[in-house]
């Protein structure tokens, strides 16, 4: 059985098109609607290429953040869905989104989550010297990246690197755990107490990607 799961772009959408990929693929999460906040997102042409519906809703038309996420809310419920993947999405979402989708909003973050939160986490993690960095998939709760976490990769900092190539690297094994995620996410494998979640059937949710 397939869910309805809508994708919240505002730039290019490598995350969206793995989805994508994986949905034509034979993943259980059937992609019904790509919502950007941005006209320009480059994702936007990706969805209309497999004829998936898309809705562009932009800050300006709204007095508030809440706002915003009321006609939010109303686009995803006009179209049924069940599950909300953010992939890029460059606006901080409110209770109002939250409450509408109880523990059904997971958003894909480009570091090894607590370290390195909110905007560029590559060159954060880059300034900083660390050695190995990665990705996490997680819940999305009222903080910026706080929620609970689902699954993490890592990958190596190189001393070769510039944030081109960290950047690069780190978004290949994001297409590799946000199909991962999303699946456990539809097929009701996620059990969530606190901040534990485990996955019902999975193995340790922890890949190293030293490529
Ligand atoms: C990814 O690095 C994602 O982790 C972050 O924004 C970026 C989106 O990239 N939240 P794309 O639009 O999926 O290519």
């Amino acid at each position: 059985m397939s869910a309805r799961v809508a994708v919240l772009i505002s730039g290019s959408g490598t995350n969206l098109q793995a989805l994508l990929d994986a949905s034509a693929d034979g993943h259980p999460a059937d992609i019904v609607l790509v919502v950007s906040d941005r006209h320009k997102a480059r994702g936007l042409q990706r969805a209309r290429d497999r004829g998936i519906p898309t809705a562009v809703l932009l800050k300006r038309d709204f007095e508030s953040r809440r706002a915003y996420d009321r006609a939010l809310v109303d686009v995803l419920r006009e179209h049924q869905v069940s599950w909300v993947a953010l992939a890029g999405f460059m606006r901080l979402v409110t209770s109002v989104l939250l409450d509408a989708f109880p523990m059904h909003v997971i958003n894909i973050h480009p570091a090894l989550l607590p370290a390195f939160p909110g905007l560029h986490a590559q060159r954060q993690a880059l300034e900083h010297g660390t050695k190995i960095t990665g990705a996490t998939v997680h819940f999305v709760d009222d903080g910026t990246d706080t929620g609970p976490i689902i699954v993490q990769s890592a990958v190596p900092v190189l001393a070769t690197d510039d944030l081109e190539a960290l950047q690069q690297r780190i978004l290949r094994t994001e297409h590799q755990i946000y199909p991962l995620a999303l699946r456990w996410a539809v097929e009701g494998r996620l059990q969530v107490e606190g901040r534990q979640v485990s996955v019902k059937g999975a193995p340790p949710t922890f890949l190293w990607s030293g490529d």
